[in-house]
């Protein structure tokens, strides 16, 4: 008898499968789309450091758009991970009363990290949407690389700057943390060059064919849902709830807010393990990164052609201040540009860049491909919390680099990493060629359109899958 139960304990043992994110510390996934730390975004940063000193040539100009660093639930996410308290009572229980499936298991130390976790009630109404103090640090320490990267142009003459934020609570608290990073304790005192006007900062919030045709349009959405309605994706919801003791499936939208309590614990603080995190294996974490991947390609991203009319607002900004610098001998001021934004705003500048182009559209069917797998917009690493997309321009002396044929070079840098752009060597752009491609996307740049919000012109472009949805529709 007792032979018997042992020999039935092996044979369950053997065939459950237990998560167990504590024993696996080497290697973690901490790919989290929007809500990524930025430590995890570009790995293997420290070998190409030096992307930034070209042989014969100086900077002269910084343009960059960053973004503000981890930050605290917003108002309407609050309730519904506050109330993860009850779900956690719930999973404790299951685990006590060994009501659980044993074929998926979660280790005894992932639960008790589990139990350990708390609501924090400092994450209120008063607080909500706020920079955290660990993103609050690293605002700093980008500032702080920039300065050591570009001492010429991040100097201690206020005139040499011009800021660029939408004044309020976040950002200006960001703005804090970006100077301190600079100026230490002088930031306050220093009455830095800003410029507020929303209209050229967020363009998206103001663009009514946008809006309508894009953000608030179902079908923006369809192949995020096609992908969540797959069968695979209703296994890994059955997986996760029995992993958690239910012997029914606990709500899509549960998983996404353990999802969303995972990685904010981990933007917040990313030397601990997020004990929400647990609940997931790597393949999960992997699937709901595609299905923000699906949403911000199709909002923000290549999957509809509107998306271009609006992020151009920022390469006209850029093109407009490197001109002032190429077309003047002297020295200009400002000579360095930084903007504080947000996710989105990065991903529509990358999307006009043509910075992260997939030759195979992404969709809801098409996860396991090999084209898929290795896709290059992912939001992880192009607008992790700390995101960045910075121009640098350099003038040259020709005889300094036998590779440099134009005297004005820019500089392409996404995350710090130099952007692989067509027509340039390693983010590196003769300027010629950036005025004949991005200047051209500057000139055509024109937000007014922004208000024909019902001009079937942009229905035209809005990408193949949606396009064969719509064209269906106003054919009929
Ligand atoms: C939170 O839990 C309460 C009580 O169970 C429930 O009434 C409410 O709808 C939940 N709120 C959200 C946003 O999930
Ligand atoms: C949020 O928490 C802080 C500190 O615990 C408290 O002072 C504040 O009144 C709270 N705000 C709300 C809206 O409950
Ligand atoms: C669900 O778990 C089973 C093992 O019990 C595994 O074979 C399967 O791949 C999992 N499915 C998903 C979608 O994670
Ligand atoms: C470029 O120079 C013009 C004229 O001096 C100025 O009005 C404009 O603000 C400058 N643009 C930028 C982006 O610095």
């Amino acid at each position: 008898m007792h032979l018997l139960t042992a020999f039935l304990v092996l044979i369950a043992l053997a065939r459950a499968e237990e998560t167990c994110l504590t024993a696996n510390q080497d290697d973690p996934y901490n790919q989290f789309g929007t809500k990524t730390a930025y430590i995890f975004a570009n790995r293997g940063i420290s070998n190409i450091n030096r992307a930034h000193k070209i042989p014969g040539c100086q900077p002269i100009a910084f343009w960059s758009m960053n973004r503000a660093g981890s930050t605290n639930p917003e108002p309407d996410e609050i309730e519904a991970l506050r109330n993860l308290t009850d779900l956690k009572l719930n999973i404790i229980d299951n685990y006590k009363n060994h009501l659980r499936n044993t074929n998926h298991q979660m280790c005894l130390a992932d639960r008790i990290l589990l139990e350990e976790w708390s609501w924090n009630p400092r994450h209120n109404l008063t607080f909500a949407g706020d920079l955290t103090s660990y993103g609050y640090i690293t605002t700093q320490q980008l500032a702080q690389t920039w300065k050591s990267k570009f001492p010429e142009l991040f100097t201690d003459n206020r005139h040499d700057y011009l800021f660029k934020y939408v004044n309020d609570k976040l950002f200006s608290t960001t703005f804090k943390a970006f100077t301190e990073g600079l100026f230490k304790a002088q930031a306050d005192g220093l009455d830095l060059p800003k410029e507020n006007d929303e209209k050229l900062l967020v363009p998206y919030k103001f663009c009514d064919a946008w809006k309508k045709n894009v953000d608030e349009n179902k079908e923006t959405l369809t192949q995020r849902e096609i992908f969540e309605s797959k069968l695979e994706y209703k296994q890994m919801i059955t997986n996760i709830s029995r992993r958690l003791g239910f012997n029914y499936d606990v709500e899509m939208a549960t998983v996404r807010n353990m999802y969303q309590m995972c990685r904010y614990v981990k933007a917040w603080d990313v030397t601990h393990y997020s004990p929400w995190c647990t609940v997931f294996t790597r393949e999960d974490l992997r699937r709901l990164e595609y299905a923000e991947d699906l949403e911000t390609y199709y909002k923000y991203g290549p999957g509809n052609e509107l998306n271009k009319k609006i992020g151009c607002s920022y390469i006209k900004d850029m093109i407009s201040f490197f001109k002032n610098h190429t077309e003047n001998e002297m020295v200009q001021q400002p000579r360095t540009v930084v903007h504080l934004t947000d996710a989105e705003s990065i991903l529509l500048a990358v999307n006009v860049m043509d910075g992260r182009v997939d030759t195979t559209p992404l969709t809801g069917d098409n996860y396991h491909t090999a084209a898929v797998q290795a896709r290059k917009w992912t939001t992880s690493s192009i607008a992790p919390y700390n995101a960045n997309l910075a121009a640098v321009l350099y003038k040259c002396t020709l005889n300094g680099n036998f590779q440099i044929n134009d005297r004005y070079q820019v500089l392409f840098l996404e995350n710090e990493i130099p952007m692989s752009l067509v027509g340039c060597r390693v983010g590196l752009c003769d300027w010629s060629h950036v005025s004949a491609t991005l200047g051209t996307i500057a000139d055509k740049c024109d937000l007014q359109s922004c208000n024909h919000a019902t001009s079937p012109t942009y229905f035209s472009g809005i990408s193949f899958a949606l396009s064969v949805f719509i064209l269906r529709f106003t054919t009929l």
